[in-house]
């Protein structure tokens, strides 16, 4: 067989291959006869030892079969790409119509919701809503809420020092164990009358089902002429109607903190009794009592007034400080066995709210 029926047979042979080939075997094919090494090149370098009228004819004849053969590599390579096509659009059938599947929302964490409303509860009386650092000193955590150093009462606030040196004028630094730190702050920023709400997060060396080592506090402090207990009773009812609902109502329990004088816890009305302690199935099981606990409030001792450089002979004030997760719990009676569950970030918990 003379070299130009050799390309004519290797032209027939590949495209009678090509058609049932895949894509594997197309590029099988395309190396095997136009590589480097392949059968056109080999017949090619036969041209040289030929005399010029034959390397001439068999030069026009191996360049002819060279760009069929291109040609049809090309086309047969389309053919497979739309084959493949149809092939997905009947396996992977799409209904452009249907509607689209709605992205999973996130929505504010619980205590943020909570921070959110009790702020704008006080903002529509006219607190102003503040914020105060969180690593503190000493002085304005304790000493100048007329706590000194040495006073048993500081045990309770169980405080995490941090490892900074302390300063010369303010003693240690510590995370935040209570809000009270912001009546000495405010008292510093502004001059009265004041009216403020700050809520921060709270640290404490505690945990358990009611005790979290992170929480967060609300702390309201109103500084005026002539702020008396009447003006506690009424603000903190207030709350209590905008918060809990129209039918509670609080009282005054006598307490003890060194910043305020008189002291007292506050007790919430429970909403399942309304106040009286029992139900119809017995004694409530929500409260026992008739009430629950809310959180600690008072008149500013005139010493703390003193340290915020106000003078009590001119100024009164009242402040009150509670816990917002207990707060929030206490709500619509949300039965939540263990606080530190708000902290774990289990979604399976926290989408509930
Ligand atoms: C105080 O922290 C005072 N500073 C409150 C105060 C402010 C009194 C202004 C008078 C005037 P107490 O230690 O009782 O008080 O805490 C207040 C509230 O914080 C508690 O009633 C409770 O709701 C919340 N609380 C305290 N410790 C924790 C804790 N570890 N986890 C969650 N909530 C807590």
């Amino acid at each position: 067989m003379s070299e130009i029926e050799q390309l004519e047979k290797l032209l027939a042979d590949a495209v009678f291959q090509m058609a049932s080939a895949d894509e594997e075997g197309l590029r099988r094919i395309e190396i095997r006869l136009l590589g480097r090494k392949g059968e056109v090149n080999r017949i090619l370098s036969t041209l040289p030892a030929l005399a010029s009228a034959e390397r001439a004819a068999l030069g026009a004849a191996a360049n002819a079969v060279k760009q069929k053969l291109e040609a049809e590599i090309l086309r047969r390579r389309a053919a497979l790409g739309r084959e493949l096509e149809s092939e997905l659009a009947e396996k992977e059938w799409i209904d452009a119509t249907e509607p689209g599947r709605a992205p999973a929302l996130g929505h504010a964490h619980p205590t943020s919701a909570a921070v959110a409303e009790i702020a704008s509860i006080f903002e529509r009386i006219g607190f102003r809503r503040a914020r105060y650092v969180e690593a503190e000193w000493d002085h304005y955590a304790f000493e100048a809420l007329n706590m000194p150093h040495d006073h048993p009462a500081r045990d309770d606030w169980e405080t995490f020092f941090v490892d900074a040196p302390p300063s010369k004028k303010f003693g240690k630094m510590v995370l935040t164990p209570h809000t009270s730190n912001a009546q000495i702050r405010e008292m510093e920023r502004r001059r009265p009358p004041i009216r403020m709400v700050s809520l921060s997060k709270t640290y404490r060396r505690q945990s358990d089902v009611t005790h979290s080592a992170m929480f967060h506090q609300f702390e309201g402090v109103v500084i005026d002429k002539g702020i008396a207990l009447t003006h506690l009773k009424g603000v903190l009812d207030y709350f209590a109607k905008n918060y809990f609902g129209p039918d509670r109502v609080t009282r005054l329990r006598p307490h003890h903190f060194k910043f305020t004088e008189p002291s007292f816890e506050v007790d919430i009305s429970c909403g399942l009794c309304g106040g009286t302690g029992r139900t119809a199935a017995g004694p409530c099981r929500v409260c026992k009592s008739g009430w629950l606990e809310l959180g600690g409030a008072g008149m500013i001792h005139p010493n703390v007034l003193r340290a915020g450089k106000i003078d009590p002979s001119k100024w009164s004030g009242l402040a009150f400080g509670w816990g917002v997760e207990r707060t929030m719990m206490m709500r619509g009676g949300q039965n939540i066995p263990d606080i530190r569950l708000m902290y774990m970030n289990d979604s399976r918990f926290l989408t509930q709210f």
